[in-house]
């Protein structure tokens, strides 16, 4: 059959028509982001004031990153690293999100980024801090707006020392974030002199401290050092000051130990020293008001988990502004990042080699419902990136 020259051209119209549409719809419409945080068990918390942190930039950008309005796809992770992989894949090969935003347990992060690696999907990372994933995992398209296990680790370790201590004991979670903390101090440490006399660990997320505890109050060492977080971090401290040790032995930590946990460690809490990037009395014009529009969006004080969800959208705006949208512009979206100055409630940081913050490490005391920062204890610490070649 020969069609008459007006349908043919009406037939060429239509397919004109329907072809540019869907190329400008797919650069205009929402860029789909898969968020992949724990929503259930000891890191809950967390999960929900990264999203929260995230949530808000957005809205304070008017819903839209590079002209893109946002759609979201959540998963929760349940800190499970056993899950990760179909979690991961359920996002990128079922719901084909545009960036991965996720997560918080280090564990887990090692299975999204191998999964953005082979993908080739776009990663930013808001808490977990393997050392891995701006090490021997790194590339060109996975950031993280966070920290590596190994700073606080590290600055802390230069503080014990400062303080005389000799002889320390480490207790934490048996695993990455764990392991890598205690070696970021441990480096520092027993490179100013000090000896690290017993390395206690406990499986993730066991909460049974006693033995340990016990343990520790025969070894009498001067000090001793941890990681927890969430939920273990208010039962740990809780049980250090109810076996009597807090009296005895001080006790210093990444600052995850007292971060978001205050209200439920109370007393317990009061006087701990730890280091972070981030604090609650930084009293720069920033953070107050980053402070003020967390609360008043949610009713709630922010913490370190909600600055660095924060500032994954930050990064990812920065990165979609010099794409004008378009993710898959993954060479200019990096570098973008590369050179961006990044105006986080923290304070403004940059992004090292690995693509990991270059940021100051504070040191806080709790006095109250506060980590009260009291000085700078490493100035723009950057993580050394170990095994990282892109
Ligand atoms: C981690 O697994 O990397 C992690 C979890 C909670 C707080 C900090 C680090």
């Amino acid at each position: 059959m020969t069609l008459p020259r007006h349908a043919l051209l009406a037939a060429a119209a239509a397919l004109a028509v329907s072809t540019a549409p869907a190329v400008h719809a797919q650069a205009a419409g929402p860029l789909k982001v898969g968020l992949m945080l724990p929503y259930t068990g000891t890191y809950a918390a967390l999960g929900n004031a990264i999203e929260n942190g995230f949530r808000l930039y957005i809205a304070e950008q008017g819903g839209k990153l590079g002209g893109r309005e946002i759609a979201f796809v959540k998963v929760d992770d349940e800190s499970d690293p056993a899950k990760a992989t179909d979690n991961v894949n359920k996002l990128i090969k079922r719901d084909n999100v545009d960036v991965l935003v996720g997560t918080v347990h280090s564990g887990v992060v090692a299975g999204m980024a191998k999964a953005a690696k082979d993908s080739g999907t776009m990663l930013i990372v808001p808490n977990a801090g393997a050392d891995a994933v701006t090490g021997p995992m790194c590339a060109k398209h996975i950031f993280r707006s966070s920290f590596s296990n190994w700073q606080p680790g590290y600055a802390m370790g230069e503080v014990v020392a400062k303080k005389g201590h000799k002889k320390v004991v480490t207790i934490t979670w048996k695993y990455a974030a764990g392991d890598e903390s205690v070696g970021g101090f441990k480096e520092s440490f027993t490179k100013a002199g000090g000896q690290i006399v017993k390395e206690l660990t406990v499986p993730f997320p066991n909460v049974e401290f006693q033995a340990l505890l016990t343990e520790i109050a025969s070894i009498k060492p001067d000090a001793v050092y941890t990681f927890f977080a969430g939920g273990g971090a208010v039962k740990f401290v809780k049980d250090y000051a109810a076996a009597g040790l807090k009296k005895t032995i001080p006790l210093y930590g990444a600052g995850f130990l007292t971060d978001g946990t205050l209200d439920a460690q109370g007393a317990d809490a009061d006087g701990l020293l730890t280091t972070l990037h981030y604090g609650d009395s930084l009293d720069t014009p920033r953070d107050k008001s980053f402070r003020l529009a967390y609360a008043t969006a949610y009713k709630l004080q922010p913490d370190v988990y909600a600055v660095q969800g924060y500032d994954a959208a930050q990064m990812l705006g920065i990165g979609l502004a010099a794409t004008k949208g378009d993710i898959a512009k993954k060479a200019e979206f990096a570098a973008a990042l590369e050179k961006a100055r990044i105006d986080s409630p923290r304070g403004a940081f940059t992004i090292g080699k690995s693509h990991n913050p270059v940021q100051d490490i504070y040191l806080r005391q709790v006095v109250g419902k506060e980590n009260k920062v009291v000085g700078v204890a490493s100035k723009a610490l950057a993580d050394p990136g170990r095994g990282c070649r892109m």
